[in-house]
């Protein structure tokens, strides 16, 4: 028999240690930057738009700015894997095959990325790779592949979970219409996994394992990507499954629907570091409905949340004014700090679930100080108000040098915080830096942050 104190403890002792997934030359230590087709051009790509966006890439500055993958998306293949069963390229879209447009794009120092789908098929229909795991993986290193994107369509009967998960998304359509205002999913047919459930021993886990494991075997480094929309509790296990994992549904290029999102990643930001992200979905900047204001507080919002940031728009006809955004060198600093490895958090939040109402507050540190985020989401211009007493590792009793980091300005000396004048859907985005001296508060000087 065991002294009951030791005995106590053998339980804590044989928990597996939670490693995350780390690489030898650090691929996937930080937020992957790069392009993918799918918000731009969905199903509609040729080899054309993929040479044609690496070359943006590095005319626009964008790959000195850091961007590295060019990622084709779904439909690049033929509809039927072939009879040595392996997945080959359209030669329609893809005439010299997809190892000649992963060639060209790394002839420019670019990465090359590719995606697939843990089921039978893509969500678009095309072979995917469930069961034949180590036969893509094969395939996908022979053309080249750096990054691959792999997606959860087409699941078959036998590999669903034996009871659900709630995602409280609008995009969540199990069962079909449902909507979930207050966070919560309604368990009335019994079908919702209990609470306690252990979500890296479901199918769903296993079906992303076979995936990394395959990836592994290959003589390559490839940046795995995981985009099972949250289900299945991935937060939990994404760490040491892959190097990011998508958290919600699919983004639009609307705002409504880029609130919503924020308001759900927002949850798991405390399992986000080094090694594995939380991603909040590509980036919709240059895209549909959003305008410029609301394009750039996405961008700093996804870039203070460690969010994976790709571009999913048309290079060739983006506004310089939303290359500048994507290009912001102080975003991408506090995205790819190498140091700090958490993202920003919000404050001033009272944590409920509103998809209209999402924290607007978010402050983090990186080499250059603390990085604060604060968005108007009201109709009309309005004062943002930021204390530095409610930012964790500032003190209020302190003055901080204030830099503006559209205009790259500085503010000067500010001792107990900052006011600024915001408009509607914009964000201000500060670094707040070295200590200063300034004789009195000057909290009550509102900036006026024109655009
Ligand atoms: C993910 O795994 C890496 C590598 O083991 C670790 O450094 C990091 O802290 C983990 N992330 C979280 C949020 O635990
Ligand atoms: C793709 O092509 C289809 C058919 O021509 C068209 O309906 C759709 O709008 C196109 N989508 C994009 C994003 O270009
Ligand atoms: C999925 O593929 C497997 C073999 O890889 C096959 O046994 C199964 O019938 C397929 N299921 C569907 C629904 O297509
Ligand atoms: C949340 O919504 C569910 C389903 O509509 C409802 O049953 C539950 O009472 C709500 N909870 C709160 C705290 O409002
Ligand atoms: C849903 O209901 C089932 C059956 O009553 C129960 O076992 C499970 O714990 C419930 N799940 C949640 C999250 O309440
Ligand atoms: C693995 O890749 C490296 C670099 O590309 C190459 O030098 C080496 O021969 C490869 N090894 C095998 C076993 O294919």
């Amino acid at each position: 028999m065991l002294p009951s104190f030791l005995s106590s403890l053998i339980p804590l002792l044989a928990l597996p240690a939670v490693n995350g997934l780390t690489s030898d030359n650090n691929i996937g230590k930080l937020p992957a930057l790069g392009w993918n087709s799918w918000n731009a051009f969905n199903c509609n790509i040729t080899e054309e738009h993929f040479l044609s966006a690496a070359q943006k890439i590095v005319d626009l500055g964008l790959k000195d700015a850091g961007y590295e993958y060019v990622n084709i998306d779904d439909c690049y293949s033929e509809k039927e894997r072939r009879e040595d069963h392996n997945i080959y390229a359209d030669y329609n879209k893809f005439p010299k095959g997809i190892g000649h447009t992963a060639d060209a794009i790394h002839a420019l120092g670019l990465k090359f990325g590719i995606y697939s789908s843990a089921g039978n098929y893509t969500c678009a229909g095309y072979p995917a790779s469930l069961g034949n795991e180590e036969r893509d993986a094969a395939t996908f290193a022979s053309w080249g592949v750096d990054y691959l994107k792999y997606d959860n369509c087409n699941v078959p009967e036998n590999w669903h979970d034996e009871c659900e998960f709630c995602v409280p998304d609008s995009d969540n359509h199990r069962p079909p219409g449902s909507f979930f205002p207050n966070g919560t999913c309604s368990n009335s047919t019994g079908s919702q996994c209990p609470d306690d459930y252990d979500w890296s021993k479901s199918k769903t886990a296993e079906r992303y394992r076979r995936m990394r494991d395959a990836l592994q075997k290959q003589n390559r480094t490839i940046f795995y990507s995981l985009c099972e929309w949250g289900e299945a509790n991935v937060h939990t296990w994404g760490n040491e499954t892959g190097a990011s994992w998508r958290s919600t549904g699919d983004i639009m290029a609307n705002w409504p629907r880029v609130l919503e999102i924020l308001n759900e990643n927002a949850k798991f930001l405390d399992y986000t570091d080094f090694w594995g992200h939380s991603d909040p979905d590509m980036l919709e900047v240059g895209n549909g409905d959003l305008t410029y204001l609301e394009g750039r507080s996405h961008f700093a919002l996804w870039a203070a949340m460690k969010s994976p940031l790709l571009i999913g728009t048309d290079l060739t006809t983006l506004s310089d004014a939303n290359v500048a955004v994507l290009k912001n060198k102080y975003l991408l600093a506090f995205n790819q700090d190498d140091v700090f490895g958490a993202p920003a958090k919000p404050f001033n939040w009272d944590g409920k679930f509103d998809k209209d109402h999402p924290p607007e507050n978010f402050a983090g540190k990186f080499k250059q100080g603390t990085l604060v985020v604060s968005l108007n989401n009201s109709p009309e211009r309005a004062v943002k108000t930021i204390m530095w007493d409610d930012v964790p590792a500032l003190s209020g009793k302190k003055g901080y040098k204030v830099k503006e980091v559209w205009s790259d300005q500085d503010w000067g000396c500010h001792t107990g915080g900052i006011a600024v004048s915001v408009d509607t859907h914009d964000s201000v985005v500060l670094v707040v830096g070295s200590e200063c001296y300034a004789s009195k508060r000057d909290t009550y000087g509102i900036k006026s942050y024109v655009v």
